[in-house]
């Protein structure tokens, strides 16, 4: 029978992400399991190169093309690294998957949330993650741990209501995908979030 587990973590600049992410695959190695850690936007070559364009490019672009391109790449990263890794009995641990293009480009670029339904049944099919972390903070705890703390001016003002609604969107992912969506309170410290991963991972 093949077991391999298909793993995603999601959350805000600032939720631990990194952290958590580096964290769950040492646990995983320890326990003898063989994985693939992969990320999107990215993974692939080209994933890699759309990744680029996306976070770096400053132009902004119409939310469908947004989407567009990060279908784009989760196509291809799909193709050439997640389903053969599975195939293989490979675990997959990604670093962000399709819950953060509702998060994004629905909550918080107001794309139409069916536009997305779409594109996921298009390029998944019945792919899904097994269990997906999703650390949560509230968006002004997330800017204060990688910014420094001041006022924020008009700009971060509107960025905390783009953040605002990102978050209603993975909170709404959460509560439509209750087993599989785990959310994990990420304003507590790192020790009492192992404990709580521990047991998640123990079970799955
Ligand atoms: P990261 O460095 O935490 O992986 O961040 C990647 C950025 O890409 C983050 O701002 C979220 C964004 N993103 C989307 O907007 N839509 C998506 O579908 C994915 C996977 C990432």
């Amino acid at each position: 029978m093949n077991t391999a587990k298909f793993i995603t973590l999601e959350g805000m600049d600032g939720a631990g992400k990194t952290t958590h992410l580096d964290w769950i695959k040492s646990q995983l190695l320890l326990s003898g399991i063989d994985l693939v850690a992969t990320r999107e936007p990215g993974g692939t070559p080209l994933g890699e190169a759309l990744r680029q364009l996306l976070l770096i490019t400053e132009e902004s672009r119409h939310p469908d093309t947004e989407a567009l391109l990060m279908f784009a790449a989760r196509r291809e990263h799909i193709a050439k690294v997640i389903s053969p890794a599975l195939l293989a009995g490979r675990w997959v641990l990604c670093d962000r998957f399709t819950d953060a293009t509702y998060a994004y480009q629905a909550g918080g670029s107001s794309l139409q949330w069916s536009r997305i339904v779409q594109l996921e049944n298009w390029v998944q099919g019945d792919l899904q993650p097994d269990l997906t972390f999703y650390f949560d903070v509230p968006p002004e705890v997330g800017r204060a741990r990688t910014q420094q703390v001041r006022e924020p001016d008009r700009f971060e003002r509107e960025q905390a209501e783009f953040f605002a609604r990102v978050r209603a969107a993975y909170l709404r992912r959460a509560q439509e995908f209750p087993s599989r969506i785990q959310v994990i309170d990420a304003t507590r410290s790192i020790s009492e979030i192992q404990i709580q991963l521990a047991s998640i991972l123990s079970n799955i």
